[in-house]
């Protein structure tokens, strides 16, 4: 078989019908979008992206069929670009990857070398998926943080989702480095798995949506915020004098129904958090600090769960529903 004639497995979702077809396929090489740089897929992540880009409400794929897996790591077995070679080890993630081009879950991905971060040394392909998407952006939250001014010994910061991907990546870095993290779930089975990670602390998934009174005791000195809806009121309302929430995502809803008082009696600050259209050397500058200062020290307990192509579909389905706990892994070789 030629290299062009190569076919490899994929996990194909089609919006077009009534309802979406989701299910693994057979593709050939000339069936991926144009790129500099063919990579053959060794592993992938879920992210609650991917389960919006597999359900045809969920407003997120922009092309149909599509192969969803907005992060990838594995080899590169072709490439026309300088700055890449094949054999390199690299990692993609953001830009248009799985939800306007071809994803992750495929055996081969094809994609712009400007999209392509080097493995830094010291990460595997498995442990760059383990952190993936939604430990970049909780590295890209504790780095706003902390050009803000965070810095350890300052009080407790508070992470909701604490279960999720973005969550739980977000409480490990900040343990790490020696902050006194209180995390927030709606899962009270997984308190103790939450304090494995670094948590001192875990409170209700209810206590941290109290959005009742526009300013509330002050408690925090920062926030890393994954669910949006009363979660992010709430946080505004009980930071401390002058800290932040890094606010980066929406699964307890779009609307965020707030006042003025805590920005104007209090100084706090909203930062805003985005993975996707970080720039190229940006996202390669804060990778090869996810491999040395901002390393999660958890990676093992981080990314226990591993599903093959086949069995994406329901895993993605969990994961909108909320039942995530750490990440899921894809494993292309299997
Ligand atoms: N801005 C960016 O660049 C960027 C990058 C990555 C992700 N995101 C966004 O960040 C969010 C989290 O992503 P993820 O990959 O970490 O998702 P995930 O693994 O599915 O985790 C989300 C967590 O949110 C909590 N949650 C779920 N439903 C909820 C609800 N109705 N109310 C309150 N909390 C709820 C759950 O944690 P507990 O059970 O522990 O409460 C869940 O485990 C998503 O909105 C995603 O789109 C944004």
């Amino acid at each position: 078989m030629t290299s062009s004639s190569r076919t490899f497995p994929a996990l194909l979702v089609d919006h077009s019908g009534e309802s979406s077809r989701r299910e693994v396929v057979e593709l050939s090489l000339e069936d991926l979008e144009a790129g500099e740089v063919t990579i053959e897929v060794e592993w992938s992540g879920l992210n609650y992206k991917d389960a919006l880009a597999a359900s045809k409400d969920g407003k997120v794929a922009r092309i149909s069929p599509l192969i969803p897996g907005i992060d990838l790591a594995g080899t590169v077995i072709a490439s026309t670009s300088p700055e890449v070679r094949a054999g390199d080890v690299v990692l993609v993630h953001g830009y248009d990857l799985g939800v306007a081009h071809h994803g992750g879950f495929a055996r081969i991905a094809r994609v712009p070398a400007a999209w392509v971060v080097p493995l830094p040394a010291g990460l595997s392909a498995h442990d760059a998926m383990t952190i993936g998407t939604a430990g970049f952006t909780a590295a890209l939250s504790v780095d706003a943080l902390e050009v803000r001014g965070l810095r350890p010994g300052g009080g407790p910061i508070l992470v909701t989702g604490a279960t999720g991907g973005v969550g739980s990546i977000a409480v490990d870095i900040l343990a790490t480095r020696g902050y006194e993290v209180v995390a927030s779930t709606g899962k009270p089975d997984a308190a103790q798995w939450l304090r494995d990670l670094g948590a001192v602390d875990v409170i209700g998934r209810e206590e941290a949506a109290d959005a009742s009174r526009p300013l509330q005791r002050e408690r925090w000195a920062g926030a890393v915020d994954c669910v949006g809806g009363s979660t992010l009121p709430y946080i505004l309302s009980s930071l401390r004098y002058g800290a932040a929430v890094a606010a980066s995502g929406n699964t307890g809803g779009m609307g965020v129904q707030t006042t003025v008082l805590p920005f104007i009696l209090r100084g706090v600050a909203l930062l805003g958090i985005d993975s996707v259209q970080c720039a190229i050397d940006r996202r390669r500058e804060v990778w090869a600090r996810i491999a040395t200062d901002l390393r999660p020290r958890g990676l093992e307990a981080l990314g226990s769960a591993t599903v093959s192509l086949a069995e994406i579909p329901q895993a993605l389905d969990a994961l909108l529903q909320g039942a995530a706990q750490g990440r899921t892994l894809v494993e292309l070789s299997r």
